[in-house]
């Protein structure tokens, strides 16, 4: 069907759209009217007032019903088209306002200590107006936070199973076995993890996320573990290991971007790196704020090419293991 050309320099109002979108779509006056807090006769008049400005009848009888006429029917379109298009505007102007002055809460695993500020202070950068307040804590205190539902969104590895979660993987997290470069081990290739295991081995403190992947690792590959010492800090760790107290698993992040960095080196172990994935994580039934679903979407997409220009600038690339 050709549409029917409007005439230029129609003064239509919003509100005979309004009207006329309403009595279209209830099928009639009365309940056009009720449903606009409208008196009959205004909403007739309003539809009468809009027929004249378009120069052509919108409704035609039929069998004693009322029906659109061609021109009726283009009309109908284009008040659904405007009115979805207005829609998309007021929820545009509406995130466009909280995201001017929203909060966001964010509770990260330690480990992401090492990435996150660099990232949220880009993200602060963008978005000015909200206003971030960030927690961290260990893999097994983040979940308790989760299971609170203290914060908007949560970074981690190892999602928990036992709730119901949105998880989306943004970044690598790789797992490294680290020594003193003066350790035996620094100078061999392919050391086993049985031979490993001879060493005293220095972790994190339990509720570690770091701690239960390697430990777990060693039990799906049987080895027992040596655990001599526990740190509660993976800067102090590194300083213990450079220090010459044993070996450590530790993910690759930490060694990054330390100007303070103790001597240590990555030895060269079967199975290593143990390769894992950074998770930014949410309560499946949690409706995302603004903030929340931009810095969600924020990390998904850019935290990952932000992260590898940020360190070629430092030099300090994930995989680096000149650590000495
Ligand atoms: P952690 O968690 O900082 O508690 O060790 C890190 C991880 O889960 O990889």
């Amino acid at each position: 069907m050709i549409p029917t050309p409007i005439r230029p320099g129609m003064h239509v109002t919003l509100r005979q759209l309004k009207v006329f979108e309403s009595v279209v779509r209830l099928g009639n006056i009365a309940r056009a009217a009720e449903e606009l807090y409208l008196s009959q006769s205004t909403v007739s008049t309003q539809v009468k007032h809009l027929t004249e400005v378009v120069g052509e009848p919108l409704f035609q009888q039929v069998a004693r019903k009322f029906v659109l006429t061609d021109i009726g029917a283009d009309l109908e379109r284009a008040c659904k088209e405007m009115f979805a298009s207005w829609a998309r505007f007021e929820t545009a102007a509406a995130d466009a306002k909280e995201l001017r002055r929203g909060s966001l809460r964010l509770a990260c695993v330690t480990t992401a200590r090492y990435f996150i500020p660099r990232l949220l202070g880009l993200f602060s950068d963008r978005f000015p107006g909200i206003d971030v307040r960030l927690e961290f804590a260990n893999h097994h205190n983040v979940v308790e936070r989760l299971a609170r539902n203290d914060d908007d969104l949560y970074v981690m590895t190892m999602p928990p199973r036992q709730f119901d979660v949105t998880a989306q993987s943004f970044l690598d997290n790789p797992l490294v076995v680290i020594a003193s470069p003066r350790h035996p081990l620094a100078k061999m290739s392919n050391v086993s993890l049985q031979r490993l295991a001879e060493e005293p081995i220095l972790l994190r403190e339990r509720g570690s996320g770091t701690r239960m992947a390697a430990e777990r690792y060693f039990r799906e590959q049987g080895v027992e573990l040596n655990i001599k010492i526990e740190v509660g800090s993976n800067e102090d760790l590194k300083l213990a290991v450079a220090g010459g107290m044993g070996v450590t698993v530790i993910s690759q992040h930490a060694l990054t971007q330390d100007a303070t960095r103790p001597q240590l080196a990555v030895l060269d172990v079967s199975g290593f790196p143990i390769e894992r994935s950074w998770y930014v994580v949410h309560p499946g039934d949690r409706r995302l704020s603004v903030a929340a679903r931009t810095c969600f979407e924020f990390l998904e997409r850019e935290a990952r090419g932000i992260l590898a220009s940020t360190s070629r600038a430092l030099g300090t690339e994930a995989g680096d293991s000149r650590l000495t």
